[in-house]
């Protein structure tokens, strides 16, 4: 036992006997005769209990005790009340303030010893605990915070992959994320929601990956039977992203971002706030990027003219609430650089 031990009492001889007694088992015995002298003695040193006679002078056990908990050095040293009491109300009292055990006087050596050996085992073996758990915890935030890192590299690798196959509108999904993001900040989401709806917007147009390339890249206006095939992305998308169990609103973003809010969009005709909401938001960016983007045949539309077809589009196409604050964000835009580059 390589234990060291602070003994407090202003007997004397009570420290005598302590001191031969646990000196016998080859632990180290410090002893004073006060509290104020504990209290010295803990500013410099930490021993791993502290057995504390209840009555002395000037400052009594529960005085000593209550600084000894108040200092965040010495807080987590175990600390024996020593005493000849064997009331109900001392051991009461000591044990509300934080003492965790009772010794009686005159000390029997084998008690005395057991106790000690108990105490200091349990106290390092719940010291080792904590330290384990912390371990533990801190490795399972790291793995999360890795799985979550990859995730949306994936997420990125993805609709990076679809804004390849579209050489007219380049960046396009990455544009469409960061203005949705955008708008849900705006509108007071949390940052949680935020995340989420900026990598619901990278994959809003995944259904693309569907549509024949000579479709996507088609340089002038589609005619009715290519625009048929073009409306069935979101779908596609659906089918793409409904394997994502762990993150279904994903699928949300890519079915329905084509609805409008007075109920004439696509696939299924939703109407106001049945349109989830992050298809409300999406709607406003994906159609400000689409306008705010040069075509094949067409230049940028100027930010004005933009500006005033998200205002016309207000409770028809779009949320009234999730349009103004897209037209916030083109008022707050002086030099137009919300667009592609
Ligand atoms: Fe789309």
């Amino acid at each position: 036992m390589d234990y060291w031990i602070l003994v407090v009492d202003d007997d004397v001889s009570n420290l005598t006997v302590a001191n031969s007694i646990l000196s016998s088992e080859s632990m180290r015995v410090s002893c004073v005769k006060s509290g104020a002298a504990a209290l010295k003695f803990l500013s410099a040193n930490k021993p791993d209990i502290i057995l504390l006679d209840v009555h002395m002078p000037e400052m009594d056990g529960f005085e000593t005790l209550k600084h000894i908990k108040e200092n965040e050095n010495t807080a987590d040293i175990p600390v024996v009340f020593l005493t000849a009491d064997s009331d109900n109300e001392t051991e009461t009292r000591g044990l509300k303030a934080g003492a965790i055990d009772f010794i009686a006087k005159p000390f029997v050596t084998e008690v005395l010893l057991l106790r000690i050996n108990h105490i200091v085992e349990l106290t390092r073996l719940q010291a080792d605990l904590a330290h384990e758990v912390e371990v533990k915890t801190r490795e399972v935030i790291n793995q999360q915070k890795k799985v979550e890192k990859m995730t949306v590299q994936i997420v990125m690798a993805l609709s990076g992959a679809v804004d390849a196959k579209d050489t007219y509108t380049n960046g396009h999904s990455a544009r469409v994320a960061e203005y949705s993001r955008r708008i849900a900040e705006l509108a007071g989401f949390s940052k949680q929601e935020q995340d989420d709806i900026y990598l619901i917007g990278l994959l809003h147009d995944v259904g693309k990956i569907g549509i024949p390339d000579a479709i996507i890249n088609k340089p002038s206006r589609l005619n009715d039977e290519e625009y048929a095939i073009i409306k069935t992305h979101p779908v596609l998308g659906e089918k793409i992203l409904e394997r994502i169990e762990e993150f279904p609103r994903l699928v949300t973003g890519a079915k329905y971002h084509h609805e409008r809010f007075d109920g004439k969009g696509y696939p299924d005709g939703l109407s106001g706030e049945n349109i989830p909401v992050e298809a409300r938001i999406i709607a406003v960016a994906d159609a400000y990027d689409a306008m705010s983007s040069k075509r094949a045949y067409r230049g940028v539309i100027p930010q004005q003219q933009v500006r005033a077809e998200v205002e016309k589009g207000k409770g028809t196409q779009f949320d009234p609430v999730f349009a103004d604050i897209m037209i916030a964000m083109i008022d707050a835009d002086t030099n137009y650089d919300l667009r592609e580059k």
